[in-house]
């Protein structure tokens, strides 16, 4: 048993290495040669910009830094951090949303993942209410892919749009331009609420000076045409005239400090620290992804003082536990659970009391904590007949409706209808975490292998050519491949399907930022349309 438990924490700390050694990639893109590029420009790294923007000593909570690997588009295999960095820090103690391009990933151009990041963390600010730092430094559109990120909704255009609606309701969208900011890109400094640009640095036009000169005939400087001068002396397309990066972002600082404090809607408990380690999540947690998970374990080392009020506790031994649902505290905010348990399949019994818990939780407004570990409602004969389809719906209604902020983490198997049920991406929670013991796909790999291989058997029937039992094997194993490998977090991560793979040791530090900032905008009221029961 103790070798289990050690086996399990040298693997985890494995993996989590590996997590380690992606993210370095895709914080430093080009390495040395690219920081010290910058700096003969006189220019700091994205990084550096952004650790200066946060309040000091505060934690930046950075968003999909894996986002871009292996996408495989023209010319570029990866687009590390998807181009552009997103998180949130805060800023004179207010939460801020910060988007900064990193001009070391080929000019900071907009690659059709570069927006899918640049409009979740625009998503997660409107949602949450939270101010817009745009540190802007992009060449555009990434033109050899113009027709996957110019025209469509949710596209380039989408950007302006949302700040747009934003400073509508009041969110600051401010912009500091660092670099260039060419033809629709220019929007990034005109669109803003207030914008900064640094002198001889920082350029903003609708045509740079070669477009220029091909359409009129004018030969004129990047700087005379929209640097920092004109645009502050002339255009009044800009609103603050800086001469380093440094002045800039403390501008920016200073234009937020007239912001008023965010305050939260809910009750806040004193704080206090889980009584078990959190090195018992690395023990507790299989290695193994499919072997069955001791969720209140994992509950108590993530719970302040590791206390859970646990809800119908004792209801259908074996077939209701599969999803343990009660309360627990985070940093001293209340937060209802639903977790998977054991193997994880969502029986009629469990989907009935999940349901209950989020209505429950919805009515008192208790924000909703997912943790994923399902592979699936049960199937056969008897729970259909019991009416595991009606009741899983009631479950996928309730998710789909409950007014309280929702966030889902994923530490296990996360397939089928229980991706739905158990708050998946569709389901819109307000923040979605995954860890290196998820895997997300529509159903394992090893089911995928049957299902395909009986459909193939089929075809190879009709042709009267029957498949070999080697022949068999082989699909199989190259399916099982396939399926495991989409279904990886780290597949997941570059096509942002997360907004973040979380080590384990940083979960609880997570869910609490993620619970305060869900909760700066009041809770609307509980209306879920029709259940069946
Ligand atoms: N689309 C595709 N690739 C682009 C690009 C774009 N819009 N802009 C720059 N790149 C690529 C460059 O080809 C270069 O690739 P390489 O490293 O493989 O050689 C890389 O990005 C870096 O560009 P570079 O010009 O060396 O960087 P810089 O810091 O000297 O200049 C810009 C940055 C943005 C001022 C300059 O690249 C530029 O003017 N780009 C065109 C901007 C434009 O007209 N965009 C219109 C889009 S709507």
């Amino acid at each position: 048993m103790a070798d289990a438990r050690m086996e399990n924490r040298a693997f985890w700390e494995n993996e989590e290495l590996k997590l380690d050694e992606r993210a370095y990639y895709a914080m430093w893109p080009g390495g040395e040669k690219a920081v010290e590029r910058l700096a003969k420009q006189g220019k700091a790294h994205v990084r550096a910009l952004v650790d200066k923007l946060i309040d000091p000593g505060t934690e930046f909570f950075e968003l999909s830094r894996l986002a871009g690997f292996g996408m495989d588009y023209p010319d570029v295999d990866d687009v590390p951090c998807g181009g552009i960095v997103t998180g949130i820090g805060k800023i004179n103690g207010n939460w801020t949303m910060i988007l900064a391009n990193d001009s070391r990933v080929k000019a900071g151009t907009y690659f059709p993942i570069t927006l899918k990041k640049h409009m979740r963390a625009q998503a997660i600010a409107a949602r949450c209410g939270l101010n817009c730092v745009y540190i802007a430094d992009s060449g555009g559109a990434y033109l050899p892919m113009q027709a996957d990120v110019f025209p469509d909704d949710q596209h380039f255009g989408s950007m302006f749009y949302n700040m747009a609606r934003m400073s509508a309701q009041g969110l600051k969208q401010i912009t500091l331009s660092t670099g260039g900011n060419t033809a629709g890109g220019a929007y990034i400094v005109f669109m803003a609420c207030q914008s900064v640009m640094i002198d001889r640095l920082a350029y903003s036009f609708l045509g740079g000076p070669p477009l220029v000169k091909a359409a009129t005939g004018e030969i004129i400087s990047a700087e005379d045409l929209g640097g920092a001068r004109i645009h502050n002396q002339i255009s009044g397309g800009a609103d603050h005239f800086c001469t380093s990066q440094d002045e800039a972002i403390l501008k920016v600082r200073d234009i937020l400090s007239m912001e008023p404090p965010q305050k939260i809607h809910s009750a806040r408990f004193e704080e206090a620290a889980p009584r078990l380690p959190v090195d018992a999540i690395y023990e507790n947690l299989p290695a193994k992804v499919h072997q069955g998970i001791q969720v209140r374990e994992f509950l108590k080392a993530i719970a302040d003082d590791s206390r859970m009020l646990e809800y119908k506790p004792h209801y259908a031994p074996g077939r209701g536990d599969n999803i343990v649902a009660g309360k627990i505290r985070i940093k001293g905010l209340p937060v209802g659970v639903i977790a998977s348990n054991g193997l994880g399949i969502i029986f009629v019994e469990a989907a009935r009391k999940a349901t209950e818990w989020i209505v429950r939780c919805s009515q008192d407004k208790t924000p909703l904590l997912f943790v994923q570990s399902s592979p699936g409602y049960m199937v056969g004969s008897e729970s259909e007949h019991m009416g595991i389809g009606k009741y899983g719906a009631d479950m996928v209604r309730s998710v789909s409706c409950a007014q309280v902020p929702r966030i889902q983490l994923v530490i296990g198997p996360d397939n089928g209808a229980a991706n739905y049920g158990m708050c998946g991406r569709a389901y819109r929670p307000h923040f979605l975490f995954s860890t290196m013991r998820a895997r997300t796909s529509v159903m394992s790999g090893r089911s995928a292998a049957e299902v395909l291989l009986s459909i193939e058997e089929r075809k190879h029937q009709i042709k009267g050519s029957p498949m070999e039992e080697a022949d068999k094997q082989a699909f199989r194993q190259q399916m099982i491949d396939k399926y495991d490998g989409e279904a990886h977090p780290f597949f997941c991560a570059a096509r942002l399907l997360n907004d973040r793979v979380l080590k384990f040791r940083e979960i609880r530090d997570w869910l609490a930022m993620a619970f305060e900032v869900s909760l700066l905008k009041p809770i609307g009221e509980p209306a879920f349309g029709n259940f069946r029961f």
